[in-house]
């Protein structure tokens, strides 16, 4: 639940620290974004040379294990906002921390042990490997770390479990249904216990009783492993699944509500 007030304090980590005060200003407690962005902005120049602000000034906090939907028009910068998240791309303005990692000032080495560790990405179009097992796709993060190839199989069949997949593990990823392999990309997300899921539409590929399954799994994981979630969505319906909305727009945060149970205060 957001406090009433809330101030950020600059820290001299790269951890970003939110105070709660009380109306007289008093401190009431301190507690820490696992995402902090602070005015960040991201120029893209375009084929004809001129710049496009894909994300304009952008603040944003997100909580340890919040579940957050982000909404938006097409070419509004929702893509462009979790890739920074993700450590995929680094803005041309502003600072953006991740779980402890300072994204605007990494290097590649760093960004991609930071997304291997901390990060799982789910995409509207899946990206697996068609000609592989279910099994084999899942394990491909585990490849990157310390695991042994058996021990990677077996988290890799863990957490194939975990998303209802069981009975699929030795299967063909191209002999699986658009649902199925959805739930494949999202163990794959899953396996390394990431502490952030980003999912850019997962549903968008979807009918309406898969999609709902897939947003029911998210909303398991959310729960069950505390993880943090951002997912990007054109779908109204899914979107009210989440406890917070953003909106986006031409690369603005135009809204920022708190959801569900006596709350829907805007905060912004
Ligand atoms: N690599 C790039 N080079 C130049 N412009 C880019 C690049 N990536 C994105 N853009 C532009 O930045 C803007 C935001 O793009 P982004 O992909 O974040 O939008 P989006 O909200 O995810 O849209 P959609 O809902 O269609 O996926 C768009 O105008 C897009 O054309
Ligand atoms: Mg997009």
């Amino acid at each position: 639940m957001l406090p009433r007030r809330t101030k950020s304090i600059a820290g001299a980590t790269d951890f970003a620290i939110m105070v709660s005060l009380n109306p007289m200003g008093e401190l009431l407690f301190a507690h820490m974004s696992i995402i902090s962005l602070k005015n960040v902005s991201k120029i893209y120049r375009t084929a004809v040379g001129e710049s496009l602000a894909a994300l304009d000034n952008v603040n944003l906090e997100v909580e340890k294990g919040e579940f957050v939907a982000v909404v938006g028009e097409s070419g509004s910068g929702k893509t462009t906002l979790l890739n920074m998240i993700g450590g995929l791309d680094q803005p041309t303005e502003g600072s953006v921390l991740v779980d402890g990692h300072n994204i605007t000032s990494a290097g590649d080495k760093e960004l991609s042990r930071f997304r291997n560790r901390s990060i799982g990405f789910i995409f509207q179009s899946f990206h697996l490997q068609p000609l592989q097992t279910a099994t084999a796709n899942v394990m491909v993060p585990l490849l990157f770390t310390e695991t042994t190839w058996s021990e990677a199989r077996k988290k890799a069949e863990a957490s194939l479990g975990l998303v209802g997949l069981s009975d699929k593990v030795n299967q063909r990823v191209n002999q699986l249904s658009a649902g199925q392999c959805q739930r494949v990309a999202i163990a794959r997300a899953i396996v390394n216990n990431p502490r952030i899921l980003l999912a850019d539409e997962p549903t968008g590929n979807l009918d309406v009783r898969t999609g709902t399954e897939i947003i029911n799994q998210l909303k398991q994981i959310n729960t069950n492993h505390s993880a943090t979630i951002l997912l990007v969505t054109h779908e109204e319906d899914v979107a009210a699944q989440a406890r917070r909305i953003i909106t986006i727009q031409a690369g603005r945060i135009v809204s920022d509500a708190a959801l569900g149970a006596g709350s829907n205060e805007d905060r912004q």
